[in-house]
C-alpha cells in the first residue's frame, strides 16, 4: 500500500454531458434548458471545416448570453493536428466571459499536448486579465493517448475529466468496427454452441479509470452513436458505472435523462450503503472489524465502498 492518500477528484456532478454543434445555435438554449450537468459545445468534428470561424463566433457569444443556470460550460476545442486549435483557444480566452469553465481537448496523445495548450492558455489568461482559471477535459480516442494515459492524467493541475471516444479511438487502433460504442456483434466467444457477448471497450475504460482515480480527475465515458437504442445505452452506461466512472455523453437530447438515471445512486443503494455503514458502526463497538450483513461479510473495505455512494449522492443531492 502506498503511503500517499488517493486523491479526490473535483466535487460536481458529471452524469451526463449533453453535446451539440457549435454550428447549430438554435440548439444552444434547448441545452441550456436541459438536465445535464456538463454542457459541450463542439469546435471540432461535429462542425465543418468552412462553418468552424462561424462555430466560434456563435459559441463566444453564447456563452455570455444564454442563461446556463448552475451548468458546468465546456467547449471542445480542435485537435492540435488541426490548423483550428490554437485560433479556437486565443479566440475563447480573450474574447468569451468568465462564464467559460472548461476546454475540452481532443485526441490527446501525450502529457506534452496538454503542457502546449496549458502554456497557451496561462499565457492568454495572464495577458486578459482573466480572474476564473479555465479548467481542462481530455478525450482518450488513439492508440496513443490509451498508451500514455497515466501520464496524460497527471500532465496539468486544470485537468478534472477525462473520456474515452470510442469511435475515434477503434479508428486508431485499426477495430473491425463502425460503431460508436456498445456491443460489437464480432466480439463473442462460444461455449457449447451458443455465443457470448464480450465488452471491446472494457479494458480502456479500466486503464482510463485507474489513471483518474490515481491523479483524482473524473472518468467519464464517452458517446453512444445509436440514439435510437436506450437499451443498449442504459446497459453500456451501466457497464461503465460499475468500473468506477461517474458519467456519460449525450450526443441527443434523449440520452440525457438516461444517463442520469444509471450515474445517480438509486435509494435503494443509497439505503444499502448507509446500512453496511451502521452494521460496520455496531461491529467496531463490539471490538469487531468483521461482521455479517444480509448473510454477507461485510469489513473496513466495505465502509470505504459503501461511501463512495454515500458520498456521490449527497454530492448529486448538493450540487
Ligand atoms: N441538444 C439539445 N437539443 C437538441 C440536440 C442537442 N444536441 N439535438 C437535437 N436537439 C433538439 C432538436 O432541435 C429538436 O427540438 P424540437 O423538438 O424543439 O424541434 C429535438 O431535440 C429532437 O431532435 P431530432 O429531430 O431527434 O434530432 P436532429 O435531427 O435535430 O439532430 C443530431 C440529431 C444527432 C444531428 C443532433 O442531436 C446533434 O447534433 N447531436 C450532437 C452531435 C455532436 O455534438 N457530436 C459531437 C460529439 S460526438
Ligand atoms: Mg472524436
Amino acid at each position: 500500500m502506498s503511503f500517499r492518500i488517493q486523491p479526490t477528484p473535483p466535487a460536481r456532478p458529471n452524469r451526463c454531458q449533453l453535446f451539440g454543434p457549435g454550428s447549430r445555435p438554435a440548439i444552444f438554449e434547448k441545452m441550456a434548458a436541459s438536465a445535464a450537468d456538463v454542457i459541450n459545445l463542439d469546435l471540432e468534428d461535429s462542425v465543418a471545416p468552412d462553418d468552424k470561424a462561424e462555430a466560434r463566433r456563435n459559441i463566444i457569444a453564447a456563452i455570455g448570453d444564454v442563461d446556463w443556470g448552475n451548468k458546468w460550460l465546456s467547449v471542445r476545442i480542435n485537435g492540435l493536428d488541426t490548423p483550428y486549435w490554437y485560433r479556437d483557444v486565443v479566440d475563447l480566452l480573450e474574447q468569451a466571459s468568465d462564464r467559460l469553465n472548461q476546454i475540452m481537448i481532443p485526441k490527446v496523445g501525450c502529457a506534452a499536448d496538454l503542457y502546449a495548450v496549458d502554456a497557451l492558455v496561462t499565457a492568454v489568461e495572464r495577458a486578459k486579465g482573466r480572474a476564473k482559471p479555465v479548467a481542462f477535459e481530455v478525450i482518450i480516442e488513439s492508440a496513443a493517448g490509451i498508451a500514455h494515459v497515466e501520464e496524460i492524467a497527471a500532465a496539468s493541475p486544470r485537468l478534472q475529466a477525462m473520456s474515452l471516444g470510442a469511435a475515434d479511438f477503434a479508428a486508431s487502433m485499426g477495430m473491425q468496427t463502425t460503431g460508436i460504442g456498445g456491443t460489437q456483434e464480432d466480439y463473442y466467444m462460444i461455449r457449447e454452441g451458443a455465443k457470448y457477448w464480450a465488452d471491446p471497450w472494457h479494458w480502456a475504460q479500466a486503464a482510463i479509470v485507474a489513471a483518474c482515480r490515481t491523479h483524482g480527475v473524473l472518468p467519464v465515458d464517452g458517446p453512444f452513436g445509436d440514439f435510437s437504442d436506450d437499451a443498449g445505452f442504459v446497459a453500456q452506461a451501466k457497464r461503465s458505472a460499475t468500473l468506477g466512472m461517474v458519467g456519460k455523453w449525450a450526443i441527443h437530447p434523449k440520452q440525457v435523462a438516461l444517463a442520469n438515471e444509471v450515474f445517480t445512486p438509486s435509494a435503494e443503494k443509497v439505503a444499502e450503503a448507509r446500512e453496511i455503514l451502521d452494521a460496520m458502526a455496531a461491529a467496531k463497538a463490539r471490538g469487531e472489524g468483521a461482521t455479517v450483513y444480509k448473510g454477507r461479510l461485510v469489513d473496513i473495505a466495505s465502509i470505504k465502498q459503501a461511501e463512495v455512494i454515500v458520498r456521490q449522492a449527497e454530492m448529486i443531492a448538493g450540487g
